[in-house]
């Protein structure tokens, strides 16, 4: 410890990059009444590792001497104890980006992956990112996000740190702002056959993520219905872009809500959006992940209609002791706007002589042992109930059918969580009339598209796996070819 002078002392130069000298004027006031609770901590040339504000406020109150302690760093120790003696400090975006670009540069360094003095928007390894997440106390989604929005557009970070867009606004504009870029780039090379993005439908599948939708007018879907991948189940592919393989459920909610925002741009004001969602367990305990991604898609400007129980009849069976089987899973059904288009559909609950019976659609298809119909009649029935929001076999009885109608068909499903086609079909009835579009951003094996094409109405779908979308454009062209016959 010593007495120093405070004209000897000055700012540490990795302090100033990072950090802005704000609200000296409270702090002044501050030590003024309780005095100078911490101690300086400088390094050998006198530049301050810990106490820069303070220093500040000691020379507007005309301080000339202060007490310090001296500390013999390492250049990326004195970085690091830096960063470490601010974490309790409120940051602006801005300030949290220069702490991770100092922190990736030190780390990536000390794997041999980048020169010192490199300051990359990169920052490396998921090594790394976790590495610096857990320093800062900052989801790997949020880094990721906003490194991105630096490097895409770096103003917006001074919005977001004056409140006037939120980090996941700004991640949407900047995946706008690439995708319009790469678009003006392909429409300038001439190898690239622009024709073949615009959307000219029956049915068109994007092989891209559907992180954005840019291909897509605003409000020009009628009816989304769609299954992302469920948090920490199947890996679908060894892209990070896709939706699932997040380190924690937070992460993958505000992740998928990131991802789900231009859904909402694409919607008519009349349109449903139909999710289904699955739930994980962390150590034995369900993380409620289906309710908590709708909290949040409600402070999106959604509304929750309905939430179906869709109770499985193919359920897997469990093996363990101590708990229930997990038999069901949610459907949700959102709209824009509380003036949509609906058709209520009824049921049918007895038959003349007395029977339960399933809606005829169904009943139909089944006894004929035919294959689904060109086109599905709604079954409506003024004297009897609306359809309720518990799907059981009533519905799913004939997906079985389906299914082996398909096979029949020569066509393998090939997908590891392909919807059963039947929980598809109602809410198109619902929902949508004959040449609206039919949007699935999760697209799989193509049966939300297969329903919608069988129903007379357009279908467009975006996949990130390339088997997955050779075995769509198969199954969807072969009802197109049928369709003509
Ligand atoms: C649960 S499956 C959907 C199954 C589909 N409903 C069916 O019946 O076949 C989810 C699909 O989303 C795809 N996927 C994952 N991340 C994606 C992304 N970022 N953009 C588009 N598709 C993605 C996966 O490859 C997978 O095929």
């Amino acid at each position: 410890m010593a007495l120093i002078e405070i004209s000897t002392l000055k700012h540490h130069p990795i302090n100033e990059e990072i950090y802005s000298l704000s609200n000296i004027d409270e702090l002044a006031k501050s030590i003024q009444e309780v005095g100078l609770l911490e101690k300086l901590i400088v390094n050998a040339d006198f530049e301050i590792i810990s106490g820069n504000r303070r220093f500040e406020a000691l020379k507007r109150l005309n301080f000339e001497f202060v007490e310090v302690e001296i500390k013999e760093l390492s250049k990326d120790d004195e970085i690091l104890y830096i960063i470490s003696y601010n974490k309790q400090r409120v940051k602006t975006k801005r300030e949290l980006l220069n702490e991770i670009k100092h922190l990736s540069n030190i780390w990536k360094q000390k794997t041999g992956r980048k020169s010192k003095d490199e300051m990359s928007s990169n920052i490396g390894t998921q090594k790394t990112r976790n590495k610096i997440s857990k320093e800062l106390d900052v989801s790997t989604g949020n880094i990721s996000k906003l490194i991105f929005i630096e490097k895409t557009e770096t103003s917006f970070i001074e919005l977001i740190d004056k409140d006037e867009i939120s980090i996941n606004q700004a991640y949407l504009q900047c995946v706008r702002i690439n995708a319009d870029k790469q678009i003006k780039k392909n429409t300038t090379d001439k190898s690239n056959n622009n024709h073949k993005d615009k959307i000219d439908i029956d049915y068109k599948i994007f092989h891209k993520s559907s992180h954005s939708l840019n291909e897509i007018d605003d409000e020009t879907i009628q009816l989304i219905f769609t299954s992302p991948p469920y948090w920490n189940k199947r890996k679908y592919t060894s892209k990070n872009i896709e939706i699932g393989s997040e380190k924690t459920p937070d992460e993958y909610i505000e992740n998928l809500v990131s991802h789900l925002l231009d859904c909402h741009r694409v919607l008519k004001k009349e349109g449903s959006f139909y999710l289904n969602l699955g739930d994980t367990y962390i150590d034995k305990s369900l993380q409620n992940i289906p309710h908590r991604v709708i909290i949040e898609l409600l402070k999106n400007n959604w509304i929750l209609r309905n939430t179906i129980i869709w109770k499985k009849k193919n359920y897997l069976p469990q093996s363990n002791k101590d708990s229930l089987t997990p038999s069901y899973e949610f459907i949700f059904h959102l709209v824009k706007s509380k003036h949509y288009y609906y058709n209520q559909i009824k049921t049918p609950t007895k038959s003349e002589n007395g029977k339960k019976v399933k809606p005829s659609i169904y009943h139909r298809e089944v006894e004929e042992k035919k294959l689904i119909r060109k086109t599905f009649t709604p079954y409506f029935a003024n004297e009897l109930k609306n359809l309720n929001d518990f799907w059981t076999d009533d519905i799913l009885e004939t997906a079985t059918f389906n299914q082996v109608s398909l096979k029949k068909l020569n066509i393998s499903i090939g997908h590891p969580a392909a919807f059963p086609i039947d929980i598809i079909i109602l809410p198109i009835l619902q929902t949508t009339q004959e040449n609206d579009i039919v949007l699935d951003p999760f697209s799989g094996s193509g049966s939300v598209g297969e329903c919608a094409l069988k129903s007379q109405r357009q279908y467009i779908g975006y996949e990130i796996n390339r088997n997955f979308i050779e075995l769509q454009n198969k199954r969807l062209q072969q009802i197109i070819s049928k369709k003509n016959i």
